[in-house]
């Protein structure tokens, strides 16, 4: 019996590598087999394909969390305007900016500056932080993360050198959504900033919690059709991690295994997406960062936030890294990525498809292979 299901997923498996992509039950079937054997067998063929794509480099994203003020009030999340016991932390330009140059130090190309949505951030101030960093490091990609804003605005933070840009889905159906975001939030304007930034140009990197409240099979499916039809550049997936002043504060969390076979299966639709093994999943699991780059992924986000306000980032319980130097945390990645068997490369590590110029102009390369 056992056999039969492990040797059933296996093929399902190997039918995702050869033709990336599967009907919505046979992606079920590989999400729910619960045959011990066969998360290995798909981490496997999910390193292979990194690996032809990627080789053995992982790329470090030098994180900035620079501000936790946040008007949105997501039911689930630490810092959501809601909370009153959140202790709240603005970093100066000129801290921003000295969290770049130590980055650069270490080696860092790119930066991830993470942020609620702080009415006090206009667009000036992000464009000029944006100019500041690329100012001072002109081989850096700076990555923006900083909610949803208008299409003027995204514009001018492209225009201004900004490269990339993450803004989590976090759930591609529609009633989902609105059971984890109040009702002044909606799926629709989430649905129109992300195309307005692939249309601008940006790398984008879309993602979800993993095990968030309410989410079925059914929504992991429709997000991860979601995540293919965009032939989305990167991918951010963690396991939700309950906050104990939320309404989500005795929700089961979700589980490393799930990511981790999540993981898999993204770079098995996606071959050339940027994966990060995310703080959260090495929350949920000390290992887990190590079991992501073995399950697909080719990304490390330590953080480069000064210590002094590391511990009020907090999204979620039990957070790890929040004590340490960045230099420290830079260190312990690289050991982390070297156990797993990859080597940290110090590139900006763009998408496959994306190059941008010296002058600051995108190319996008054509899809190597056709992308649903
Ligand atoms: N657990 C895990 N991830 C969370 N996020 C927000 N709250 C939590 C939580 N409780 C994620 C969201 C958001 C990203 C910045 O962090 O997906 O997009
Ligand atoms: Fe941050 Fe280990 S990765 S301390």
């Amino acid at each position: 019996m056992t056999e039969t299901k492990a040797g059933f997923c296996m093929e399902l498996a190997d039918k995702l590598e050869r033709d990336g992509n599967l009907t919505d039950e046979e992606l079920a079937s590989v999400l729910l087999c619960d045959d011990p054997r066969f998360g290995g067998y798909l981490a496997e063929k999910a390193r292979d394909v990194r690996e032809r794509v990627y080789g053995k480099d992982v790329y470090l994203r030098g994180l900035i969390e620079f501000t936790n003020y946040c008007k949105n009030n997501c039911y689930y999340c630490g810092i959501r305007s809601g909370n009153k016991n959140a202790e709240r932390y603005r970093l100066s330009e000129e801290e921003i900016l000295s969290c770049s140059d130590l980055g650069y130090a270490l080696g860092f190309r790119t930066f991830v500056l993470q942020g609620g949505e702080d009415p006090y951030d206009t667009d000036e101030r992000i464009v000029s932080i944006v100019r500041g960093i690329k100012e001072r490091h002109p081989d850096t990609a700076v990555t923006l993360s900083v909610g949803e804003r208008e299409r003027e605005s995204y514009q001018k933070f492209y225009d201004a050198g900004a490269d990339r840009y993450l803004l989590r889905h976090e759930t591609a159906d529609k009633d989902h959504y609105g059971m984890l975001h109040p009702e002044n939030m909606s799926y629709e304007r989430r649905m129109n900033c992300l195309r307005d930034l692939k249309e601008i140009g940006f790398q984008v990197g879309r993602g979800m919690m993993v095990g968030s409240p309410g989410q079925t099979t059914e929504h992991l499916i429709k997000d991860l059709r979601f995540l293919k039809a965009f032939a989305s550049e990167m991918v951010g997936i963690g396991p939700f991690i309950p906050h104990h002043d939320t309404q989500y504060a005795n929700a089961p969390p979700g589980t490393a295994e799930m990511t981790l076979r999540l993981l898999s299966v993204i770079r098995l639709l996606l071959p050339e997406v940027l994966l990060p093994a995310t703080t959260a999943l090495g929350t949920v699991d000390a290992l887990g960062r190590e079991k992501g780059f073995a399950a697909g992924a080719n990304v490390a986000m330590p953080n480069l936030s000064p210590v002094g306000v590391r511990g009020k980032y907090l999204l979620y319980d039990n957070k790890i890294c929040t004590g340490d130097e960045a230099a420290e945390c830079i260190r312990c990645m690289s050991m982390r990525v070297a156990g797993a068997g990859y080597a940290v490369v110090q590139s900006r590590g763009d998408h496959i498809r994306y190059r941008k110029g010296e002058a600051g102009a995108g190319t996008v390369l054509p899809a190597a292979s056709p992308e649903a």
